[in-house]
C-alpha cells in the first residue's frame, strides 16, 4: 500500500510570519490517518521557521528547488545541506515554472535530482506537457523524455525517495484541471515506464502525485483513481481551509 502524499507548494508567497501562521492553521487540519502524509514547501526564507512551527508533527518540510553541490560558487542556489540545516527533508525539482520561466533543462534537473538523493532528501520530480504538446499528440513522448532524462543515473534503491508529480502545464494555476481519466492515463503510463526503467516493485511502491488546479471540489475524484497517490497543490494550498479539505480527501 502506498501512503498518499498531499503536498502544498507555496511558490513565491508568504513572509516568515505569514508562513508560520499558515503552517499552524494547516496543522489543525492534519489527519491522524495512517494512510497519508502532508508536505509543505514554503519559500527558502521561511523553511526554517515553518520547520520549527511543525516540529513534533509528521509534516514534511520541503524546498522548492535544490542544487546538487554541498557548497560553492553557485549564486542564487540552495544546497541540499542548507535545506537539511533549515529543517527540510525534501525538494521539489523541475517544476514547470522552473522549466518555462527559468529555462531549466532535463540535464540540469537530473543533476538536481541526483544531488537531492545523494544527500538523502526526498526528490519530487515534476513532469508535464504543455497544451500544444498534448494537442499535437506528443504528451506521452514528452513525459517519457522528461522522466528518462530526469532520472538518468538514479539507482533502483534510491527510488524509494523519489516521488513523481504529473502536472500538465495547461492545468497549473489556470483553474483547468485534467479530468480524472486524463490524469489516470498519464499516471498509469508513468508507472509502466518506471517499471521498464527500474523494476516492477519500484514502480508499484513509487508515489505519483497529480498537480494542476487541485481543489476541495475535485480532490476526491482524483484521489479515487488507482494510480494517483497524492496531490501537489499550488493556489489552494495557500488557504488553510481549502488545503485542509484536500488533505482530508474522502475515500469512496
Ligand atoms: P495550482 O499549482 O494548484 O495553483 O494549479 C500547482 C503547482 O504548480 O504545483
Amino acid at each position: 500500500m502506498r501512503k498518499s502524499l498531499m503536498a502544498g507548494n507555496w511558490k513565491m508567497h508568504t513572509t516568515r510570519e505569514d508562513a508560520c501562521r499558515l503552517a499552524e492553521e494547516v496543522m489543525k487540519h492534519c489527519p491522524t490517518f495512517a494512510d497519508r502524509e502532508v508536505l509543505l514547501a514554503p519559500p527558502y526564507t521561511a523553511i526554517a521557521a515553518v520547520a520549527e512551527t511543525v516540529s513534533g508533527s509528521d509534516i514534511i518540510v520541503s524546498s522548492q528547488n535544490v542544487c546538487w553541490e554541498e557548497q560553492g560558487a553557485f549564486t542564487g542556489e540552495i544546497s541540499p545541506v542548507m535545506v537539511k540545516d533549515a529543517g527540510g527533508s525534501a525538494a521539489i525539482i523541475g517544476h514547470s515554472e522552473r522549466r518555462q520561466l527559468f529555462f531549466e533543462t532535463d540535464t540540469l534537473i537530473n543533476q538536481r535530482v541526483k544531488g537531492a538523493l545523494d544527500f538523502d532528501l526526498m526528490a519530487l520530480l515534476c513532469v508535464g506537457e504543455t497544451l500544444t504538446e498534448r494537442e499535437s499528440g506528443q504528451m506521452l513522448n514528452v513525459l517519457e523524455t522528461q522522466i528518462r532524462n530526469g532520472l538518468a543515473g538514479v539507482r533502483a534503491e534510491q527510488m524509494a525517495r523519489v516521488v513523481i508529480a504529473y502536472e500538465p502545464v495547461w492545468a497549473i494555476g489556470t483553474g483547468k484541471t485534467a479530468s480524472k481519466e486524463q490524469a489516470q492515463e498519464a499516471h498509469a503510463f508513468i508507472r509502466e515506464l518506471i517499471s521498464k526503467l527500474f523494476e516492477k516493485n519500484v514502480a508499484e511502491q513509487m508515489r505519483i502525485l497529480y498537480g494542476g488546479s487541485v481543489k476541495p471540489t475535485n480532490v476526491d475524484e482524483l484521489m479515487a483513481q488507482p494510480d494517483i497517490d497524492g496531490a501537489l497543490v499550488g493556489g489552494a494550498a495557500l488557504d488553510a481551509e481549502s488545503f485542509g479539505r484536500i488533505i482530508n480527501y474522502q475515500k469512496n
